[in-house]
């Protein structure tokens, strides 16, 4: 394991997620400006060579976890290329594959992915009501997301949702999704709402896991605690019966930054070590300048050394220098 991916808390950097754009087919309104984002130049994005060599240089220096993210990954083309560029890093130690996706173009794909190495799937659903879904995601789309859902159930051994939760918009149908894993293996997150520049965050939106799990265990009083992933965002539930699981991705509440091992690519090439951590550092910049791999890892050992213990707290998040979910590898962003 390089010592450039160990921070100064003595965290071990193993898991990267690679943004692989900026543009979305959605535009939820958490994760996007209304006003939209200003997209990056097109040649300011890094191309599927430098993400590849990028990717490569992480892995031979520990990291066995690799997430695409966006924007919306699917709306990048040369994605499956991408995919399977990764899959021949696994002789270095690369052990998983994940995409987190809106899902709404992708069952049709879904089964060349998988065949090109792609191992996890996680999917972004926030209700399953379709004028809630076009409420929230300023789109139409649900029947294709639910097609996706199935696709994947069929391909994968499981798939996680993540649910972002909102105060008075889809915090009525917490038993709804529940209801969803007691035959499927699917892994349902509830998660609480964070601020981004321009997302229109406010405390009263946003709805503590603890309320949720008081109003689960009104209707399952059964519920009971079950094994988190190692470095796991969640704390996983399950339902005595149920196929599937669920948990709760507390970053505001209960955040999990002194077990975290994860580190960000932004679509145009910055390495950002902390999702609320406005400073990012170009690696664009440097390989375009010609470093060599020693030299990258030194930029990138620097940067994670500036890595802060934890997050600061919901109210003081600086929300006007950090920049939307969507250009930092969340998903969604206007096309
Ligand atoms: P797994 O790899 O399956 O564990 O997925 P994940 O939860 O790491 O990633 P995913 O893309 O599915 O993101 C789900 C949620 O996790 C996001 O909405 C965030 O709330 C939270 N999350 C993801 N990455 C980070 C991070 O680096 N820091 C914090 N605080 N939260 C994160
Ligand atoms: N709060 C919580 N989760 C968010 N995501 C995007 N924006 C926010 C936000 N403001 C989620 C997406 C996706 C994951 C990568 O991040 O729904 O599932
Ligand atoms: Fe890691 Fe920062 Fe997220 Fe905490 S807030 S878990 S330190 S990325």
């Amino acid at each position: 394991f390089s010592s450039a991916l160990v921070d100064s808390f003595n965290r071990r950097h193993d898991y990267l997620r690679i943004s692989l754009t900026e543009r979305c087919n959605l535009r939820c309104f958490y994760c996007m400006p209304s006003k939209g984002v200003e997209l990056s130049p097109s040649e300011n994005i890094l191309t599927n060579e430098e993400i590849l060599r990028l990717a490569r240089l992480f892995v031979k220096s520990g990291v066995t976890k690799i997430r695409l993210t966006g924007g919306e990954p699917t709306v990048r083309k040369g994605i499956s290329e991408i995919i399977a560029g990764l899959n021949e890093l696994r002789p270095y130690g690369l052990k998983s594959i994940g995409m987190t996706s809106n899902g709404l173009s992708l069952h049709r794909r879904l089964p060349e992915f998988i065949q090109n190495g792609l191992t996890h799937l996680n999917l972004s659903l926030d209700t399953l009501d379709e004028f809630r879904f076009e409420l929230m995601t300023r789109r139409r789309g649900l029947p294709a997301v639910l097609r996706t859902l199935d696709v994947a159930l069929a391909s994968l051994p499981y798939v996680k949702l993540n649910v972002v939760v909102v105060k008075g918009l889809n915090d009525s149908e917490v038993l709804d999704f529940l209801a969803m894993t007691k035959d499927k293996p699917i892994s349902v997150r509830f998660i609480e709402f964070m601020p981004f520049t321009g997302n229109k965050w406010d405390a009263k939106k946003m709805v503590p896991s603890s309320e949720l799990l008081k109003v689960i265990s009104e209707r399952h009083p059964d519920v009971m605690r079950a094994p988190d992933e190692l470095n796991d965002t969640a704390r996983t539930w399950k339902i005595p019966g149920h196929v599937g699981n669920f948990g709760f991705i507390s970053s505001m509440s209960d955040h999990f930054c002194s077990t975290c091992n994860r580190l960000r690519i932004t679509a145009d090439g910055q390495i950002k070590v902390c999702l609320f951590d406005a400073k990012e550092v170009s690696l664009r910049d440097k390989i375009r300048s010609g470093a060599t791999d020693s030299e990258l890892l030194a930029t990138i050992g620097q940067a994670v050394l500036g890595k802060q213990e934890k997050h600061v707290g919901m109210q003081d998040i600086d929300v006007v220098t950090n920049r939307p979910m969507i250009l930092i590898g969340g998903r969604r962003s206007p096309t």
